[in-house]
This record gives C-alpha cells, structure tokens and sequence, in this order.
C-alpha cells in the first residue's frame, strides 16, 4: 500500500493506536511486540536507503502514536514537532547511539527517546576483534593478492604483519563495548591494556586483575591494566587502539592529526564507534605517510562516503557500518525499539536496568511491562520499574 506517496506495509490494520516504523526490519518478534499491545503497525517498504526529513513527515501523517526510526534520519525538532502535532509520545532509535537524537527537543515535546543497549555489546565487540585482526595480520591485502593469482610460493617476509600477544591494547571509551572488546582481546591474546574514559571502568580492572591471577596460577605472564589521564596517553603506549566512545562534542575529531602522530608508526588504529570520531581526512594522510600504521574502520565521517584516497590504501580494511550485523543483535534491536514504544503507548514504567535487557528478548514468555531504554526518562519524570517495585525518577 503506498501511503503519502511512500509505500507501506500494515500490520493489525484495526489497531486503537498507529505506530509507525521508518524501515522494515529483521524478525517478527518487533511487529508482535506492537500487535500485542493493540498497535496498528505501519511499515515503510520505499526502495530508498535514507529517509529524508521530509519523507518521515509524510509517514508521520496527521494521526502517528509512536515512531521507530534509524541512526542514518534527523530526528531533530522539525520531526519532534510534527509527531507531537500528530498526537505522539514515543519516539526509539533502532541503535544504541542516538548521536542522530536531538534529544532536548524531545523532551521539550514530552516525547520519549528510547535505544536499544546490551543487545548490541558482544556482537560489536566482535567485529572490532575482526577487524584488529585482519589489520594487524593483513588479511584482505593477502586474500587480494590470492584471488589476483599473485602468489607463487612461500617467502619468508611475504604479508608480514603484527604478532598481538603480550602487546599493549589500548581503548577509548570502556564503557559496555569497549570492556567487551577488550576481555576478548585480552582473554584471547594475553594483551595488557591501557584505557581513557571519563569514569573508572572497575569491571574492567576486576576483570584483568583477576585473570592476571589466573595465568600465574598457570605458570604463564599475568596480564595489567592502566587507566590512563588523558587519550594522548593511551595513543603513545598502545599497539593496538580501538575507539569505544559515544560521539558528542567531547570525542568529535578525537583522533586528529596531531594525536596520530602520537601513536607508534606500526599500531593498529580501529573505529567501530561513529566515524567523527576520527579525523578522516587527516587518517588519510597518516596511512599514506605510515605503511605499517594500520587501520581497520566499521564507521565513517561522511557515511556512505569514504573521505578521497582512503579507498585506495592497502593499509587500511574498510566494512560498511556492521558492527551490529548478526541475526541475534538485529533482531533484539528491533524488538527493543518497538518495546520501548509498545511501553510508552501503554503507559508502562521504564525498566531500571538497562544493561540487563535479556527478559525482553525471551520468545517464549512475555515481556516485563516496562520500556527497555528512555534515554531521557529522568528528564520527563517518567516511573521506573526492576518488574516488581516501581518509582519516580
Ligand atoms: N558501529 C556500530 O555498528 C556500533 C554499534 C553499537 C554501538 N556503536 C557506538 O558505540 C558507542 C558506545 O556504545 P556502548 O554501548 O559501549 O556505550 P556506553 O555508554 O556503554 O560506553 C560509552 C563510553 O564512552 C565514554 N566516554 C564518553 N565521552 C568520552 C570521552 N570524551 N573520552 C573517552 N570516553 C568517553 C563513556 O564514559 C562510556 O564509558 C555508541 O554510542 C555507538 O555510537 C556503534
């Protein structure tokens, strides 16, 4: 069915409240999350990537309870305004970030913005690893060189990359996916680490501390952590370094120019997080003046497009924003986001702990009445809930 102009698809046609979501997206337990509260689902089907501001407007149309939208739509006073006009009060972003969220707007609007923490962490984590990896042992240089019927026979210096055990990792921002990242590295490799955040990560350092213990109890080398005062810190000691922030004002350009050539002329550079967190331009230059500086990037500056030249370094291992790409995490975002507006159209508290989401993503049992993640929940005074207790924020 084509509605403004834009084609959609209608789930419980007969719903007392209309929710509308900006995207298909993955699995079937996101549309019964809505059905099951009474919703009518509303799903925008256009052949077209990004959704303009404009686009949105028309999906919102004059009635709209509640929206689900993506990381790549501006959701900012314009959109926050036309869906309060429309009788709305829930807004969720299909992502952890919300650097997409003009937040004070919302609330200034009486809308709830919702994400979808925890469901994202290890799947992130991962592709972080993958990418450390293929960077540090040239993985995609070497497959190309494969496939183009370059090799001829074994050498001794043939794709010679980084050995990662007993190296130092280095991360910015351990918050839920940087510490996720790093026990796989650490765990994996015997790494030390040295990280910067803004608050101390104690599970972190408990985590390294007590397996530090572990390997001695195993005769092997234990294994250190450092917090370090400032980033510049992390950048000289570190071999590998792997981006984890949120990106706002603080962490925009967080690696420039200046702080790269800071790092060792060999290290390994990662960015799972947003692309401005880097300085991409000034990568660029880096990786043309540093062959064995590498770099292995899930995010870019101007996505979807890669900052000149970029594309073209071999130093460099480029994948197109999916850190978050596994079935499981796709489909618990998707259920995550439509819980939280589910919640907010039926009036329900919001759930106190929003690094234990795993009681919304059980198939088999329903769901606490409660919204997952409200990231400005306090701001509007909304209730929370633990699923017995309930109280004020
Ligand atoms: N590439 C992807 O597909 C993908 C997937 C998931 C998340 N992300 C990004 O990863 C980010 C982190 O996700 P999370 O779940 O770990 O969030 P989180 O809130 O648990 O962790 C973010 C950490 O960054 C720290 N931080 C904030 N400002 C900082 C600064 N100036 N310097 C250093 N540290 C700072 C915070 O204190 C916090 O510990 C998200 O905000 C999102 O942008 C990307």
């Amino acid at each position: 069915m084509a509605m403004a102009g834009l084609a959609v698809q209608i789930y419980n046609a007969g719903g007392f409240c209309r929710v509308v979501s900006t995207k298909p997206m993955p699995g079937t337990q996101w549309i019964r999350a809505l059905t099951n509260v009474g919703c009518r689902v509303e799903v925008c089907i256009e052949n077209k990537t990004i959704l303009s501001v404009e686009d949105i407007i028309s999906l919102i149309g004059s009635r709209c309870d509640g929206v689900i939208g993506q990381l790549t739509e501006d959701w900012g006073e314009t959109l926050f305004a036309t869906l309060k006009k429309a009788g709305g009060h829930a807004y969720s972003n299909m992502a952890v970030g919300y650097n997409n969220v003009d937040v004070e707007a919302a609330t200034r609007h009486g809308i709830a913005v919702g994400n979808t923490p925890g469901v994202l962490t290890e799947t992130t984590a991962e592709l972080a690893a993958a990418l450390t990896l293929s960077a540090a042992r040239r993985v995609v240089e070497a497959d190309d060189f494969m496939r183009a019927g370059k090799y001829e026979g074994w050498l001794p210096s043939l794709f010679v990359g980084n050995l990662l055990k007993g190296q130092t990792l280095g991360i910015i921002g351990a918050g839920r996916i940087g510490t996720a990242y790093a026990r796989m590295m650490i765990e994996g490799f015997k790494m030390n680490v040295i990280y910067y955040d803004l608050f101390q990560s104690t599970r972190l350092e408990n985590f390294v501390t007590a397996y530090g213990e572990f390997l001695k109890t195993q005769g092997e080398a234990p294994v250190y952590w450092q917090r370090a005062t400032s980033p510049e810190e992390v950048l000289k000691e570190a071999d590998v370094i792997s981006l984890h922030p949120i990106l706002d004002k603080t962490t925009y350009h967080l690696i420039n120019k200046e702080r790269l050539s800071l790092m060792k002329k060999d290290a390994v550079l990662v960015n799972a997080s947003r692309g401005p967190v880097i300085d991409e331009t000034a990568l660029v230059e880096h990786l043309k003046a540093n062959p064995m500086f590498r770099a292995g990037l899930d995010v870019f500056e101007d996505e979807p497009f890669m900052k000149p030249g970029l594309a073209e370094l071999p130093n460099v291992v480029v994948v197109p924003h999916i850190a978050s790409a596994s079935k499981w995490t796709r489909e618990g975002m998707a259920t995550l986001a439509a819980l939280n507006v589910a919640g907010k159209v039926k009036g329900y508290p919001v759930w106190s702990n929003p690094n234990n989401i795993a009681p919304f993503l059980d198939e088999h049992s329903q769901p606490p009445a409660a919204c997952p993640s409200i990231v400005n929940a306090k701001a509007l005074g909304l209730t929370v809930s633990d699923g017995s207790a309930q109280q004020k924020l």
